[in-house]
């Protein structure tokens, strides 16, 4: 990182922020990486990308620059019914404008940990039929998985502690810090 983004991360950061797990740099850095294995994995083939609202936002923008191929780009919003998801308890917010049918697929996340939204997304997109359905998720909580799911790329495995930042957000909060920390959840009145 360079001194004066340093500088302008210390001065931005909101009290909730605990530690900086991942700093901009780094997540970039695993970008920049992720994007090239997808440009050569997809060197012959057209690639639409999915990113799923609202947490993958900053990832599947930042990622789609780093492919250099070019890339269809399209959004879906989903939301589960409840705070504690349960099987099947998605909900889509915002479909897909384009069609997946006989595209190469690449649904894109910010992190994976039941895994119940993806694994509903992802039924939902192959009884589409697209070419090929393949997933990129940026973070990736294994010890949480409910249902086990293909991940062709994953840029980091983290721990069970709440994350903020970098698209990933406490009630809509901290989506827009350029890094990833771990929040001080007392301070929302949170055990
Ligand atoms: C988060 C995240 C994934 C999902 C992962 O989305 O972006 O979509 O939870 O959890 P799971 O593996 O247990 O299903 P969230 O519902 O918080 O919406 P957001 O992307 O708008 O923040």
């Amino acid at each position: 990182m360079s001194d004066a983004s340093a500088v302008v991360e210390a001065r931005n950061l909101p009290p909730q922020v605990k530690e900086i797990v991942f700093r901009e740099t780094e997540i970039l850095r695993r970008v920049r990486e992720l994007g090239e294995r997808i440009s050569r994995d997809y060197a012959r083939r057209d690639l639409m990308m999915v990113g799923i609202l609202k947490g993958a936002a900053p990832f599947v923008c930042d990622l789609a620059r780093r492919v250099t191929r070019p890339v269809l780009l399209d959004f879906i919003s989903v939301t589960s019914y409840s705070p504690t998801p349960r099987r099947g308890s998605v909900r889509i917010l915002k479909d897909l404008e384009e069609d997946v049918t006989d595209r190469h697929v690449l649904v894109v996340e910010d992190i994976v940990d039941t895994g119940l939204t993806l694994n509903y997304l992802l039924n939902l997109l192959r009884a589409r039929s697209p070419a090929s359905l393949q997933v990129c998720t940026l973070l990736d909580r294994p010890e949480l998985r409910l249902v086990e799911l293909p991940i062709r790329y994953t840029g980091f495995r983290v721990s069970q502690e709440f994350l903020i930042g970098y698209g990933l957000d406490y009630r809509e909060e901290h989506r827009n810090l350029p890094f990833i920390a771990t929040m001080r959840l007392e301070l929302e009145g949170v055990d």
